[in-house]
């Protein structure tokens, strides 16, 4: 293919992609591709600029207007922004706006800059006049959008009014609509539970909810806010920084991303990149990178724009969360508790910073539900330190689609373990299978002994997934008592073990030896009882034999355990073979105190409780706090000292909050017992 073919390949293939991405609201091509794609036009057109065309997507920004809405054009265009894939392009960023600037005589030491998140949502405009909001658009091509005014009303954090006596003539606000995660679980369940489908991402359902034609919907669907910019602007005049301009805005009641800083020259960007990088996964929105703008308004202005973005902005991305690649097979693996989950083999791909060769299909619905096949070109995801998933399948990729059906035909569960043959049991209530060996499977062996030894549990250094292969395939280890009876002369017999790695992994072992309560109790490996919760229960009963007498009631009163985890608990420590285990481990974990408490911390203190909390019943919660010290009544009053709230509280709650009273939920009033009680 000559450059002119590519090029001409390049247009057509990320004009449909704008098409499906802006029009359609449903992506085919993940973001990281779709900007490969693009930088690859870009080059070779900065290279034959002979070439370039009226209609190439690099001379426009978007896509066309949709059909049902009508159209807004847009006074003062909405731009988009370069991107910065490496600290290499911030670098240069800043380096060019530094001489830009210095020649302008406007900069001589180092640029200030305001840093934000970059939302993942989609770009709108919402139109004040006389302080009443009266237009909201989309982005649409930049140009041109949509007349969404209706949808953007009902978004809760947009102002419907400015909060001004002399309000501006015209004030466009501009900034990103989105949907919180939280929001974005709740409509996919609702979605399932109506045997719809579910949408792939908050951004695309933040798409879908505001382009429906049905404002109701929007409204149900709960979308959010944040401002970041101003466009049209008449009668008043605005500060002359960027930050100030955002300032006045949060001063008009508009939600402002809490992360935004102003920093100082080019350090200041990449240590607020490491920073935000940090922040991203617990923030209740979806970011894919930090936004960086020059915070002088006559900085900005010097500097202008070129045909697609603003020169003074610069957004700089994380690695690509999702990317395309093909599925070489789809096998079955067998966890820890003997769930078969269906794995998709992948040619390996970079996607989220590292080498994905795996990707979860999480259970048979799953890939029913996701019609995965062998040969497929699928979308993988992989956020933070989450497991590799497989989001979809871009169906018009599937070669000879046809034919595919009776090469590669769809996926069916297994009805035995692929590792032990053992029969397959489907739980009630449950999508996953199970495996009915227990822990004569050798598969679910090997896990629970990985689970055991690593780093975060008992923390054996060298033990790795091949060794404990060998070890239970051999049978020299059935559990992980097993380990600490092991001895150099036995593993030199394994394969590929040499006299000082066989030491190496006996001291190892050893010095596992005495690690505390709380890393064991997680290393056994009990369902629902994650890091946290062993470190709560080691807290609270000091030693494994408190744990192992203790009622269900009992383990219910510490922090992070509802009666689901207790029971589980129970389960587990009543199964012989798992008294068994842990008798043949003692002298492998150490026992602690239970955590000091100050006697009586709860004395004479008066408690209401209201509304139906999720695990203590109203007697438990009642004979906890009395244990402590505390008391309760009925009624809420000036002498109240703490209202308990559980679900659907009543009048209660109000009272409490008039008389200004400290309002806990269950998990608050069980740390308190637990720090005081
Ligand atoms: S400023 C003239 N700030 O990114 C500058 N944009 O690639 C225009 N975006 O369409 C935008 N977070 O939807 C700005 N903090 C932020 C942003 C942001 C997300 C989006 C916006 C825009 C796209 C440009």
């Amino acid at each position: 293919m000559n450059a002119t073919e590519r090029m001409c390949a390049l247009r057509a293939q990320i004009e449909a992609a704008n098409t499906q991405y802006y029009v359609l609201d449903a992506p085919t091509l993940p973001d990281a591709e779709y900007d490969r794609l693009f930088r690859e036009l870009q080059t070779l057109e900065a290279e034959y600029p002979d070439l370039v065309t009226a209609d190439s997507p690099t001379q426009r920004v978007g896509a066309k207007a949709a059909r049902g809405f009508s159209s807004v054009i847009h006074r003062v265009p909405m731009l988009s922004l370069a991107n910065a894939f490496s600290n290499a392009e911030v670098i240069a960023f800043d380096r060019r706006l530094s001489e830009a600037l210095a020649g302008a005589r406007l900069a001589d030491a180092e640029i200030e800059y305001v840093c934000e998140p970059k939302f993942d949502g989609l770009a709108v405009s919402i139109l004040y006049r006389n302080g009443l909001l009266v237009q909201g658009a989309t982005r649409g091509d930049g140009e041109t959008g949509e007349d969404v005014t209706e949808n953007l009303r009902t978004i809760r954090a947009i102002p419907l009014r400015l909060p001004l006596d002399n309000p501006p003539a015209e004030l466009e606000v501009r900034g990103e609509v989105l949907m919180m995660r939280h929001d974005f679980e709740r409509i996919n369940q609702e979605a399932l539970a109506r045997g719809e489908k579910p949408f792939v991402n908050p951004r695309n359902a933040a798409a879908g909810s505001l382009r429906q034609l049905d404002s109701r919907v929007t409204a149900a669907r709960r979308l959010s806010f944040f401002a970041y910019g101003v466009g049209v602007v008449q009668g008043t005049d605005l500060p002359e920084t960027q930050a100030g301009q955002m300032a006045w805005l949060a001063s008009l009641h508009f939600p402002l991303a809490h992360e935004r800083r102003v920093v100082q020259g080019v350090d200041g960007l990449l240590d607020y990149f490491v920073w935000l990088g940090v922040q991203r996964a617990s923030m209740p929105y979806d970011i894919d990178g930090a936004v960086y703008k020059v915070n002088a308004i006559a900085a900005q202005t010097v500097l202008g724009f070129v045909s697609r973005a603003p020169r003074f902005a610069i957004a700089h991305k994380y690695p690509a969360q999702e990317e395309l690649t093909v599925v070489e097979g789809i096998d079955v693996q067998v966890g820890r508790t003997g769930v078969l989950t269906p794995v998709a083999r992948l040619k390996p791909v970079f996607v989220g910073g590292v080498t994905v060769t795996n990707a979860t299909l999480h259970n048979a619905d799953e890939v029913a539900k996701k019609d995965v096949r062998v040969g497929d070109t699928v979308i993988v995801r992989r956020a933070g330190d989450v497991i590799p998933e497989v989001v979809g399948v871009l169906l018009e990729r599937r070669p000879m689609r046809d034919l595919l059906e009776a090469i590669s035909p769809a996926f069916v569960m297994p009805t035995q373990c692929p590792v032990c043959a053992a029969s397959v049991l489907r739980i009630e209530g449950e999508v996953a299978v199970r495996c009915s060996n227990g822990l004569a499977c050798p598969a679910q062996r090997k896990q629970a002994i990985r689970h055991f030894a690593q780093r975060r549990a008992m923390d054996i250094e060298g033990l790795g997934d091949k060794l404990i292969d060998q070890l239970v395939e051999s049978a020299y280890v059935g559990t992980p008592a097993d380990l600490y009876r092991l001895d150099v002369a036995t593993l030199v017999r394994l394969d590929r073990i040499g006299e000082k790695s066989a030491e190496n992994l006996i001291a190892a072992i050893a010095a596992s030896r005495g690690r505390p309560l709380s890393r064991f109790l997680f290393a056994l490996g009990i369902r629902h009882v994650g890091e946290e919760t062993a470190k709560a229960l080691a807290r609270h009963f000091g030693s494994l034999d408190a744990l192992l007498t203790a009622s269900i009631e009992q383990m219910s009163a510490v922090v992070d355990v509802g009666s689901v985890v207790a029971a589980s608990i129970a389960v587990f420590m009543v199964e012989p073979h798992n008294r068994a285990v842990i008798e043949a481990l003692r002298g492998v974990w150490t026992d602690g105190e239970p955590q000091a408490r100050k006697a009586g911390g709860l004395a004479r203190k008066v408690f209401v409780l209201t509304g139906t909390l999720p695990n203590l019943s109203r007697e438990e919660a009642k004979s906890l706090i009395e244990a402590a010290g505390g008391k309760v009544t009925g009624s809420v009053s000036k002498k109240t000292d703490f209202v308990v709230v559980g679900a659907e509280a009543g009048s209660k709650l109000s009272k409490a909050h008039e008389l200004g009273l400290t309002v806990l939920d269950e998990h608050e009033l069980k740390r308190m017992l637990e720090e005081t009680g």
